[in-house]
């Protein structure tokens, strides 16, 4: 009967949201007992449902945070440090010189080379100016967020973009082969685009899954010609548009090829 069965459902539902969420916070311990410096002075707090999570086992961890300054990445992460007992300090009030000793986020989608896609609540580029500015760069995420190559579960890059220039973004975009790509909508009831915490909009770019290095050392071809991108060379693209702000993929951050970037290249991450 339709009752039984919704209760079922209901049911279900709530329990794979508790294992989600209790998956979200064994990730946050974790990542804070095997990385958090017990001397941080300088912390990222990322975005999302998940951070919240690593605040949380901050706070658990007995470590001394008095004279710790955590650099939020947008309102609401101001809001958790805050509303944490902890300091917030703007970006651009970091001292020059100063590097974090650590930035924790989450994400939308992790791959096999441990890049992201990120952008899902529309923080991307303050998300990506902070891991940049960290020694280390720490993506916390429940096991739903890994598969082996990126867009494969998540639909669609989250690229931060200026409202005066996003018609024509949109135009590049499909012409980079994105079907469909939209400006993100107010949720809410609140009319019309969304807006940043920079004022600006945030289109939703839908790719078919991007290929990893490994892809690319089997033979692949990642240059777009045939509709397939490669992750480095797709985050390249959509940067060189005019307008484009940042775009919500992260590579080149996390993990042991961080530092190969470094070592061999010595070039910036994206
Ligand atoms: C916000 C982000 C978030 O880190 C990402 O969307 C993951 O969020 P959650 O932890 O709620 O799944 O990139 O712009």
């Amino acid at each position: 009967p339709p009752k039984t069965s919704f209760e079922t459902s209901s049911r279900r539902i709530y329990s794979n949201m508790a294992a989600v969420e209790a998956s979200k916070r064994a990730a946050a311990t974790a990542a804070v007992q095997n990385h958090y410096p017990t001397n941080a002075k300088w912390v990222g707090i990322g975005s999302g449902t998940t951070i919240v999570y690593v605040v949380e086992a901050i706070k658990n961890s007995g470590t001394d945070t008095t004279l710790t300054k955590f650099v939020p990445t947008g309102y609401q992460s101001k809001q958790l440090v805050t509303s944490a007992g902890l300091t917030a300090v703007e970006f651009d009030a970091i001292p020059e010189g100063v590097v974090l000793d650590i930035a924790f986020d989450g994400a939308d989608e992790i791959d096999d080379d441990l890049n992201c896609i990120k952008g899902g609540g529309a923080c991307l580029f303050q998300e990506k100016i902070v891991a940049l500015q960290a020694k280390e760069f720490i993506c916390v995420a429940d096991s739903r967020k890994l598969q082996s190559r990126l867009l494969t579960n998540w639909a669609y890059i989250p690229i931060e973009v200026a409202p005066i220039a996003a018609l024509r973004v949109l135009r590049k975009l499909r012409e980079l082969g994105s079907e469909g790509p939209t400006v993100r909508l107010n949720v809410l009831g609140k009319e019309g685009p969304l807006k940043t915490d920079q004022g600006f909009f945030i289109v939703d770019a839908p790719f078919p899954p991007l290929l990893t290095t490994t892809d690319i050392q089997a033979g692949k071809d990642g240059s777009g010609k045939n509709g397939v991108w490669e992750v480095a060379t797709l985050a390249q693209k959509i940067k060189a548009i005019p307008g484009v702000l940042e775009v919500g993929i992260f590579y080149g951050l996390t993990g042991p090829q961080a530092q190969a970037v470094g070592a061999v290249g010595g070039q910036k991450p994206v």
